[in-house]
Order: structure tokens, then C-alpha cells, then sequence
């Protein structure tokens, strides 16, 4: 069978897109992405993931404000000068960006999985609420990344809500039942798509025992 290149273009060109447009994403638009997310296997096809789509200037505000509490709480000031041209300033600028104008992006994509305990926990273990289903909302969160790329839409995964999960919770009144894994502000973006910068798979790649390189 032949490879389909564009493919393999698509995926090494899919960079976390910290800095968007303010200008709307069609409604049909976005439901196109998120079927591509829901095209993503899960454990007996369970489909345990949900979307909160937040669109209003003052539930994005909330969320903002929320959002740069967390960061600040975690890591203080992100400044960085604007001079420094390596990877990890420029990273740091674009998160700085990406906090102080999340506001302004059309829309924060909320990625929501259903709770399930991992096999490994053993029954009389579990106690409280089970984790949400991770290993099925990522390949669905890697899918939207992917589409938002395939149709020109910026998009960039942020966990931070964690820190302050309970008040989104209740805001948005999410179910007990979920978990929320993964916000995505997405929009158009304002500067350029470009290639991801990661270590070659034959670098991280051992045969028959760890350790073994291919020779
Ligand atoms: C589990 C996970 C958590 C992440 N959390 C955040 C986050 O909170 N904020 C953010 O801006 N990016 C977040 N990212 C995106 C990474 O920072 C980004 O993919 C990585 O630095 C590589 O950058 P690139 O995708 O632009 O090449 C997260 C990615 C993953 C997989």
C-alpha cells in the first residue's frame, strides 16, 4: 500500500498555537474537528469523552482569570526578556501570551472523560472518584489537535484547570461522573504553523532487551 504523505507532513507540523485571532470558528467548523476526535479508539469502544465548549466573553474571562491564578501559583511570573532567543524563552513568551489573551480567543475547547478506575487498581482499593479515562481522551485530544491543523485552525493542549477543577466544575456544572482532562483554546492562529522539534523515534527505540539500538 503507499504511504499517504501528507500524513506524515500533517503530523510533524502540528505545534502547540499559543497566539490566535480573536475572529470566530464556524460552528460547523468546529463540530468537523471534534468528529475527527471522536473517531479515536477507546477500551471496548466505550467512547468516554464529552466536549464543554465555552463561547461567552464572560465564562471565557472566568476562566482566564482562573487560569493565570493557577499558572502564577505554579510557577510566578512568567516574563521573559525579549531578547532571549532560545527555545525555552520563546516557549515562556508564547505561554505568557497565551495566559493574558485567553480571553479574547473564540472559543476554549473543554475535554471532559468519563471516570474509570485502571485495571491495576484493585477493587476494594477504589475509593472516592476513579481518575477520568486518560488513555482514551488523548488520542481523542491528539485527533482534534490534528484536525485543527488539517483545517487551518491554531489549537494548543493546557492542563492547568487542575488546579482549580472544582470551581470549573461547579461553574459549568459538569457531572461527578467526568473529569475535566484537557482545555484547547482554539482559533485562527496569527503567525505561522512550523515543524515540531523531537527526539527521532531511533534514538528511543531498543529491540529484544532495553538497551539493545538497532545495529
Ligand atoms: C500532558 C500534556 C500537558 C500539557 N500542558 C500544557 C499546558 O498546560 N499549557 C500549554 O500551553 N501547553 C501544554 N502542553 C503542550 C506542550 O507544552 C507542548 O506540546 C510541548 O512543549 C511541545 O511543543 P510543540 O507542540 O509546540 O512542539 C501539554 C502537553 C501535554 C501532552
Amino acid at each position: 500500500m503507499e504511504d499517504n504523505p501528507r500524513f506524515f507532513d500533517l503530523v510533524g507540523n502540528v505545534r502547540a498555537m499559543r497566539r490566535l485571532k480573536p475572529d470566530p470558528v464556524p460552528r460547523d467548523l468546529l463540530m468537523k474537528v471534534l468528529n475527527a476526535g471522536v473517531q479515536a479508539p477507546s477500551g471496548m469502544n466505550s467512547q468516554p469523552w464529552s466536549f464543554l465548549v465555552l463561547e461567552k466573553s464572560g465564562d471565557k474571562q472566568w476562566f482566564a482569570e482562573h487560569y493565570k491564578a493557577a499558572i502564577e501559583s505554579r510557577f510566578g511570573d512568567l516574563s521573559m526578556s525579549g531578547e532571549d532567543d532560545s527555545p525555552v524563552a520563546r516557549q515562556l513568551r508564547a505561554l505568557q501570551y497565551q495566559m493574558t489573551h485567553m480571553q479574547e480567543f473564540p472559543l476554549l475547547l473543554i475535554v471532559c472523560g468519563l471516570r474509570d478506575w485502571p485495571f491495576k487498581v484493585p477493587q476494594d482499593e477504589r475509593v472516592g472518584l476513579a481518575p477520568p479515562n486518560y488513555g482514551a481522551i488523548y488520542p481523542c485530544v491528539q485527533n482534534i489537535l490534528l484536525a485543527c491543523r488539517a483545517v487551518g485552525l491554531g489549537a494548543a493542549l493546557t492542563t492547568m484547570h487542575q488546579v482549580f477543577e472544582e470551581e470549573l466544575m461547579e461553574r459549568f456544572q459538569i457531572p461527578r461522573e467526568y473529569g475535566a482532562v484537557v482545555t484547547m483554546p482554539i482559533g485562527y492562529p496569527t503567525g505561522r504553523f512550523g515543524p515540531v522539534r523531537r527526539h527521532p523515534a531511533e534514538s528511543l527505540t531498543y529491540f529484544d532487551c532495553w538497551g539493545n539500538t538497532a545495529s
